[in-house]
């Protein structure tokens, strides 16, 4: 099996601002949010032994390791990631039924059609802008009767506020030097509602399952571990519309502003996660 790189839609999140130190300190941050609503969603799709599974956006392969053990050694899977540092410490995995490739969700043509039981994206679709397009070729990879499973960030509740934690970032942006490096329109994520997200499933050739948007908590330490969760996360984007010499100063802004959010137990972000299943008809 392999899949393709290709050059970013415009619009779209770069993928030039990931460092091996990013990588490095997502595999550790990641541990605690990303890779429980990754082992709930692999539940919830009742991932079997034998099934052949492919996670887009892979990371760093922590969940796709935990599926290479819930499908065994007659199944197997496939991470794919478009940064090449991230796909490297996915790499040092090395368990007979698991792969991963330097991949892009809008570019799976050399991925076999009907090739996979089970599509996993954690973390992964609000950083995809053309949803329709990588929708569709998710389930050419997928075989019928196959599932996809998405979890991933909603926007705000209608009328709903931004989470403290990114209005404190936002904050800290909206002044100078800062504020006269605006984040180009479209280069970080687009969210979707649960009936975007339905209406899009169904539109690429998929029957929703389930639809529902779940709580999903999460502890930082420190202002500061709270700025790095977001830069490792966004694979650099957080910052990476700033000149390099500015970022160090945006970071102590930042946690400047963030530090009102502390208490005992640290920065406590009350989050929410849209999570979507559906089977390829
Ligand atoms: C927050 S991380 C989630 C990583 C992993 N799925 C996890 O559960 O920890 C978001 C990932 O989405 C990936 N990503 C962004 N755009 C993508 C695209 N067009 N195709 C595939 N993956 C993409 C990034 O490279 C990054 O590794």
């Amino acid at each position: 099996m392999t899949a393709t790189s290709k050059a970013p839609t415009a619009g779209a999140p770069s993928m030039a601002h990931d460092s091996g130190e990013l990588a490095a300190d997502y595999e550790k941050l990641s541990a605690s949010r990303q890779f429980e609503t990754g082992k709930r969603l692999a539940a919830d799709l009742a991932i079997g032994a034998g099934e052949r599974v492919l996670d887009i956006g892979c990371g760093t392969g922590l969940l796709a390791e935990h599926i290479a053990g819930l499908v065994g050694p007659d199944g197997r899977v496939l991470g794919i990631d478009p940064l090449p540092l991230r796909i490297e410490v996915a790499q040092a995995r090395t368990l007979a039924n698991l792969a991963f490739e330097v991949g892009d969700a809008n570019d799976l043509g050399a991925l076999p059609e009907a090739g996979f039981d089970v599509v996993v994206l954690n973390a992964v679709f609000h950083w995809l802008p053309d949803k329709p397009r990588a929708l569709v070729q998710f389930a050419r990879v997928l075989r019928r009767g196959g599932r996809i499973g998405i979890s991933t960030r909603p926007p705000n509740a209608a009328g709903g506020a931004r989470h403290p934690v990114y209005e404190a970032m936002a904050r800290a942006m909206a002044e100078p030097p800062f504020d006269r490096y605006p984040r180009p329109r479209g280069s970080f994520v687009s969210q979707v509602d649960a009936g975007e997200m339905r209406a899009l499933l169904v539109a690429a050739g998929f029957m929703p399952t389930r639809i529902e948007v779940r709580p999903s908590a999460q502890v930082h330490a420190t202002p500061e571990a709270a700025v790095r969760f977001s830069e490792a996360s966004s694979f650099g984007n957080l910052l990476g519309h700033l000149p390099p010499e500015l970022r160090p100063a945006a970071r102590a802004a930042m946690a400047a502003k963030l530090a009102a959010l502390m208490t005992p137990e640290g920065i406590v972000q009350q989050g929410r996660r849209l999570v979507a299943m559906a089977v390829r008809r």
